[in-house]
């Protein structure tokens, strides 16, 4: 029999752990969410999806790249191309450019030869995005994905105040040559850290609206940070949107889609 209150340890050893998810409350949660290994991030990767990380393309190309702690997660990146590989996207949009950018787009295009794929990424700094572009260029990726840099700016969304991108929504539709995204990868504005605005990445599902496609699904980076449950709580009281919830790899990513294209919108 378990004992799910025990203690906690002795002050002088519990000192020099970082903070931990109390045991008792993992086993709570297993037992509620009564799927199998829903909490492990290896599931459902294989030996084989996990060589597609150690062997892919870009970072071969790129040998000079280091993650950071701004950097997308190696196995969120593998489990964006395992989506890729299943959902079958063609128009992508990004928020927050970086090792994600040829990555994703390289895999884009490697899943669909003989289709005009589109990759558009925006940042708000005009430097990564230049770094972004150069990483671009050296995959040969560049052609087929359109930098969009622009500033964040202050502004209330479905009654919240907030600072978010300072989106121009022709800009983006030029980009996408007037087609909708099927896919959203959404991992800025920058939301912690020094230079983060917290809940800055609320108002980037309602903002993108616009230009999606009918069921276009959307994934959040950072889904496990405190803000982006946040922004999480808050987004699944949108008519408009389906939160299916956070899939258990990197620093978690949430998974979720719009219930209505725009132009299904003006006749219901
Ligand atoms: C979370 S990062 C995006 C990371 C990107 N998706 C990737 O996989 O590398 C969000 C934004 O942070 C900024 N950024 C990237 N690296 C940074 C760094 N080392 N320090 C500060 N800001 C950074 C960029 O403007 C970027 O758009």
């Amino acid at each position: 029999m378990l004992n799910l209150s025990a203690p906690p340890l002795p002050d002088d050893r519990s000192k020099i752990l970082p903070p931990l998810m109390p045991l008792h409350e993992v086993l709570r949660m297993r037992v509620r969410l009564k799927q199998n290994d829903i909490l492990f991030p290896g599931q459902p990767f294989t030996e084989t999806d996990l060589a597609c990380l150690a062997d892919d393309p870009v970072l071969k190309l790129l040998p000079e790249y280091q993650f950071s702690p701004y950097s997308m997660e190696p196995t969120s990146l593998a489990f964006l191309k395992h989506v890729f590989e299943t959902y079958k996207p063609t128009t992508v949009v990004e928020l927050g450019s970086g090792i994600s950018t040829p990555m994703l787009s390289h895999h884009l295009r490697m899943l669909n030869p003989d289709v005009d794929v589109r990759y558009v990424t925006i940042d708000q700094n005009q430097d990564f995005a230049d770094q972004t572009r150069g990483m671009l260029e050296q995959v040969g990726t560049a052609d087929m994905t359109e930098m969009i840099v622009v500033d964040t700016k202050p502004m209330e969304i479905h009654g919240k105040e907030t600072a978010c991108y300072d989106i121009d929504s022709q800009q983006v539709a030029d980009a996408l040559h007037g087609r909708k995204a099927d896919l959203f990868i959404i991992d800025g504005p920058v939301g912690g850290g020094p230079t983060g605005y917290r809940g800055a990445r609320f108002a980037t599902v309602p903002l993108l609206r616009p230009i999606a496609a009918h069921e276009a699904l959307f994934f959040l980076d950072d889904a496990l940070r405190d803000t982006e449950l946040e922004i999480a709580a808050a987004w699944s009281e949108l008519d408009y949107l389906h939160i299916f919830g956070i899939k258990a790899v990197g620093k978690g990513t949430l998974v979720g889609c719009y219930l209505d294209a725009e132009d299904t919108r003006d006749a219901a």
